[in-house]
């Protein structure tokens, strides 16, 4: 499962405008070293409303579409280490919840994507139908034209920022009879106008590769997932998660085929 470790040194603090966690990268000590985390420091709220979970079950979930993420743990931040932060900074690990935190380790040399780069920045760094159709399924509306919560670096493209997947809203009482994709997870990703404009040959090959996927996954291997996070304390979304996957599964076929009709 998910390993946890203690942070050991604060080293900078992420302070993007249109960010709403403000992360810190810190070091953490594990078995293979000091290594340097991106750690979000939700609050209770948020961890009510099951962000962290949600982090943690789309980083593991985005591994069976084989699509890139960096590996996440849980970290605890001592509070002496805390001591010497600026009082923005110490006010914001008080106004943290207090139980272990999500992190990802950091990647380095990588930038936001931004909308308006050439088709091939992405298409050489990460299938594009594959991401839409992941985040369709997770049901996150947060891979925008403006926050597009992917990392680009040399070689490869990278999913972060899962919190705001799977809200109940769009997961709990959906009738595939009438179910629809609607425009915030649509026309407002980052991959629409890509996917939207290619060619009528390409079209016709997307969403293979996540049907694939989709056909092939095994939603039980999310159980040991919400066993662990339910024995670290954290609150419990499994039946409302696991009822949406079952449900998509069951209407493969459907799902897709509204993929497709989405981008038409
Ligand atoms: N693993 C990582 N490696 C490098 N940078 C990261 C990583 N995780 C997050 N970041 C940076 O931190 C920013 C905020 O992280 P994110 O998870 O998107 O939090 P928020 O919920 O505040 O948007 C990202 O836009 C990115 O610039
Ligand atoms: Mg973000």
């Amino acid at each position: 499962m998910l390993p946890i470790y203690d942070v050991i040194q604060i080293e900078d603090f992420i302070d993007e405008k249109s960010g709403r966690t403000k992360p810190w990268v810190v070091f953490a000590n594990t078995p293979e070293g000091l290594k340097t985390y991106v750690v979000k420091l939700f609050t209770t709220a948020q961890i009510n409303s099951f962000c962290l979970n949600n982090e943690v079950i789309c980083n593991f979930l985005a591994t069976e579409f084989e699509l890139p993420v960096p590996k996440c743990v849980l970290l605890n931040i001592p509070e002496e280490i805390t001591m010497n932060l600026e009082p923005e900074h110490q006010q914001q690990y008080y106004n943290a919840d207090p139980r272990p935190k999500f992190a990802t380790e950091l990647i380095s040399d990588v930038n936001s994507a931004i909308l308006g780069l050439p088709k091939s920045i992405y298409k050489n760094r990460i299938e594009i139908d594959t991401t839409y159709g992941f985040d369709n399924l997770i049901r996150n509306y947060d891979r925008g034209q403006i926050k597009t919560n992917l990392l680009l670096s040399a070689e490869s493209a990278y999913l972060i920022d899962h919190e705001l997947a799977f809200n109940p809203k769009y997961i709990a009482d959906i009738n595939f009879n009438s179910f629809y994709i609607e425009d915030n997870f649509s026309k407002y990703h980052l991959f629409y106008s890509y996917l939207k404009q290619s060619t009528f040959k390409s079209k016709s090959s997307y969403f293979e590769e996540f049907e694939f996927f989709l056909n092939s996954l095994n939603v039980n291997k999310l159980n040991e997932y919400f066993h662990f996070l339910y024995n670290e304390g954290f609150p419990n979304n499994q039946s409302e998660i696991m009822a949406w996957l079952a449900q998509v599964k069951q209407n493969i076929r459907k799902f897709v085929e509204l993929l497709r009709i989405s981008i038409q």
